[in-house]
């Protein structure tokens, strides 16, 4: 069994792990942390590389391990080097120096060379794991609270998200200004997945109808899919679109077959020569015009609202039009305005006209959908939002 730590989406995150292993049985779930029984190790660590939601995977020990400095001692002993390791509570407020100068005290009366990096009996965060290395030549171990049980176990994997910026791709990321974040994007590329595990095919085909500068289209070769399409109405941004899909070509290690974009008004969406090539449609829709947080009105959004929709409507018009029938995973904008976030309800009734709704979420009591079956991203500093979606047109 192992432990999923999640990321401050955490329902996004829940729903990336889902489609991810749709198969999995899931123990218990929070707004902090997953617990899932998933058969293949390697498997797992093979897909996390590709997962932005978690934050880090603990192996879970058997439950009568469930001792931590018994069990902290038992791998010392295995370790040929000087024994180096952390510990850390999720969630709790105990306090780690009991358990920590325990372990201490045992290594010292049984002779074994180690320490703990904890600074101050503190909790480690991942930098502090990283950078000791604890994963590849030490331990990590983690108690968790997890409603009325505890458990216990040793960190597999943890979410290197400074060596990520840093990697080539950073330098073809400069270029992007304002784009969708690569960790929802990539987000939203994992949940509309889950249907290929069925499907004897790996790596699905995925377009996007506004590709904006390439986001979707650049993550989506990052995990490996080979097959990728993109259109949008500006010109400039197409160039630079086909710019950093050559970048991408070129520079990251992978097998890309087809990576096409094109100029296209999604408006006429119908005549897309990507439609039928294509399995899924990911996406973050034109979000409206940029608003400041001191100028915005809801009466300003309400206007942007009526431009937004009939752009909209004739998007799913085209594509009902053209038969189209794979997954659209889409994100619609929301707003923030003075404390109040303002939601564009118009857009239920489209969707309701156009598609079936498909869960993003197995039902779990602790886990609630929004109304609307839809998921919400916002950075706290920013005006606009994001409400995720995963579609299916109807017949
Ligand atoms: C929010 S951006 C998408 C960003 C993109 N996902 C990225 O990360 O680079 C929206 C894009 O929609 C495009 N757009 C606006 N109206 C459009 C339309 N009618 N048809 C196609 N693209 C449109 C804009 O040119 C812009 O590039």
């Amino acid at each position: 069994m192992y432990a999923f730590q999640l990321g401050r989406e955490f329902k996004l995150s829940l729903a990336e792990i889902f489609a991810v292993f749709p198969q999995s049985r899931i123990e218990y779930a929070d707004k902090n942390i997953c617990i899932i029984d998933i058969e293949s190790k390697q498997k797992l660590l093979n897909q996390l590389e590709y997962m932005w939601g978690t934050i880090k995977v603990i192996e879970l020990f058997p439950a009568y391990k469930w001792k931590p400095v018994e069990s902290i001692i038992d791998i010392a002993r295995e370790g040929e080097w000087k024994f180096r390791f952390g510990l850390s509570f999720l969630w709790s407020d105990s306090s780690l120096k009991t358990l920590l100068m325990q372990a201490k005290k045992m290594l010292k009366e049984e002779n074994i060379s180690g320490r703990f990096v904890n600074k101050n009996f503190q909790n480690l965060s991942s930098a502090q794991i990283i950078g000791e290395w604890l994963v590849e030549r030490g331990a990590d171990f983690t108690i968790i609270s997890a409603g009325k049980l505890e458990y216990f176990g040793k960190t597999i994997w943890v979410q290197d998200i400074e060596n990520y910026s840093k990697r080539d791709y950073g330098k073809a990321r400069d270029m992007i200004v304002g784009m969708l974040p690569p960790k929802l994007a990539q987000m939203m590329i994992n949940i509309s997945v889950s249907v290929f595990s069925s499907k004897n095919k790996s790596t699905p085909a995925v377009y996007d109808p506004f590709c904006g500068l390439g986001t979707v289209l650049i993550e989506s070769i990052l995990m490996q899919n080979s097959v990728v399409y993109g259109s949008d109405i500006s010109p400039e941004n197409i160039d630079k679109t086909k710019e950093n899909l050559n970048y991408a070509r070129k520079n990251f290690k992978n097998s890309v077959k087809t990576a096409e974009a094109i100029v296209l008004d999604a408006k006429w969406i119908s005549s897309s020569p990507y439609l039928k090539k294509s399995d899924v449609i990911v996406t973050e829709w034109y979000l409206g015009q940029v608003f400041q947080k001191y100028s915005v009105t809801e009466k300003k959004i309400e206007e942007e609202k009526v431009h937004l929709l009939e752009m909209y409507t004739k998007f799913f018009d085209g594509l009902s039009r053209a038969n189209y029938s794979g997954i659209i995973v889409i994100s619609f904008p929301f707003w923030e305005v003075r404390g109040k976030y303002v939601y564009l309800n118009e857009i239920y009734e489209l969707i309701k006209k156009y598609t079936k709704n498909l869960p993003l979420l197995p039902s779990h009591d602790e886990i609630k959908h929004t109304r609307s079956w839809s998921l919400l991203y916002k950075r706290p500093d920013q005006i606009v939002g994001r409400e995720i979606f995963k579609l299916k047109m109807k017949k």
